[in-house]
């Protein structure tokens, strides 16, 4: 029995209608496990800007400050996409967030559920069984350095993004991955490009460094164009994996796709006070308001909210299993249909789930 503030940020796009579904799952879980949550929104992205004239106002910072763990659905549209860079969805809410929060590890898993085995674009036998964890650094690299912009003659420029990191920032990342691999099959593959950039060539000394304090953990290093490659080579080598913001952002996706459909994979932004949860993919502008999206990625990251900012680990494994199982039954979104199996909406999707976690 407990009592829980959660912020709920649903965001833009398809953001409202998938936190929805994810909160039906949460409020089944209250029910079940007699817990108490209090949820209450915020707005941010393109509705913070439409509500209050920013994407991340302020009400909704203290909001976030005030809660125990924040959901989130996603944030941005094409409507905002012409306003100045830190007035975008992305730029001013989402990375201003993560930072203000202190959330510097980002946590993706990629898990290929037996039901959606023949929906990955690669051959079943090459993705049965895949469970890959993407730890990526979430608040420095190349997403928080300078930028700069410099007039050159004859209305040419030069562009700067800066790349930095400090060695406990390095440090820090490193040693989650270490023990996020220790209690999962204890293999670290940490990603670089130390064979180009001075960034990763101290991040790999720093892994080096610490890899001594884990000797249960067989580590490996690997450049990003060849981790890009094994990604879809052979998938099934992989257990954690611990990399930079840029490579992380881009390996995370890819390794979504090796799940059937982007919208599988969930994320939790941890490492300050409050944990924060949202789907790994974006706000689908195009699909907004249309109830084909598929809310499960969103429903996953509520039972990672569960577990790592609540410590209700038997709460989250029963949002997983109910997952599982609607799946099972042959109920597929859009995104996953094949043929013989049962198409829902979102609310559907939504629904069956909730349903499962009160008969779990
Ligand atoms: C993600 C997104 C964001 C990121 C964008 C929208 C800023 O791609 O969460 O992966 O790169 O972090
Ligand atoms: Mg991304």
């Amino acid at each position: 029995m407990g009592e829980y503030k959660i912020a709920v940020l649903p965001g833009d796009g398809i953001g409202p209608e998938i936190t929805e579904q994810a909160l039906k799952a949460l409020k089944a879980v209250a029910v079940k496990f007699g817990h108490d949550f209090k949820f209450t929104e915020g707005h941010i992205g393109g509705a913070g800007y439409d509500a209050a004239g920013h994407p991340l106002p302020p009400q909704t910072l203290e909001l976030c400050h005030n809660s125990d763990a924040i959901l989130l659905g996603a944030v941005g549209g094409p409507r905002w996409d012409n306003l100045p860079v830190h007035l975008r969805p992305e730029a001013g809410a989402l990375l201003p967030l993560r930072k203000e929060l202190g959330l510097y590890a980002n946590i993706r898993p990629a898990k290929v559920f037996p039901a959606l085995v023949n929906a990955s674009t690669l051959k079943p036998e090459v993705v049965s069984g895949l469970d890959i964890l993407v730890v990526r650094e979430l608040t420095g690299g190349l997403y928080f350095g300078q930028k700069k912009r410099e007039p050159l003659h004859d209305g040419a420029i030069k562009v700067i993004d800066t790349l930095e990191y400090t060695t406990p920032e390095i440090e820090r990342i490193v040693r989650l991955g270490f023990q996020m691999a220790q209690k999962r099959r204890k293999k670290l593959t940490s990603v670089d490009k130390a064979n180009v950039l001075e960034s990763s060539r101290h991040w790999r000394e720093v892994v080096t460094g610490l890899a001594g304090e884990y000797p249960d953990v067989e580590l490996d290093h690997m450049y990003v164009d060849n981790c890009a490659m094994q990604l879809v080579k052979n998938p099934r080598q992989f257990d954690v994996i611990v990399t930079d913001n840029m490579f992380g952002d881009i390996l995370s996706d890819q390794a979504s796709m090796l799940t059937g459909s982007l919208g599988m994979l969930a994320s939790a932004s941890i490492g300050g006070k409050i944990g924060l949860y949202e789907p790994s993919h974006g706000s689908a502008p195009k699909y907004a308001g249309m109830k084909r999206a598929n809310p499960i990625a969103t429903v996953l990251s509520g039972a990672m909210l569960l577990k790592f900012s609540l410590n209700l680990g038997q709460e989250s494994d029963a949002i997983e299993q109910a997952v599982t199982r609607v799946l099972d039954l042959g109920y597929r979104t859009a995104d996953l249909m094949e043929d013989g199996m049962k198409l829902v909406n979102t609310d559907q999707m939504g629904d069956l789930i909730a349903e499962q976690v009160l008969k779990s």
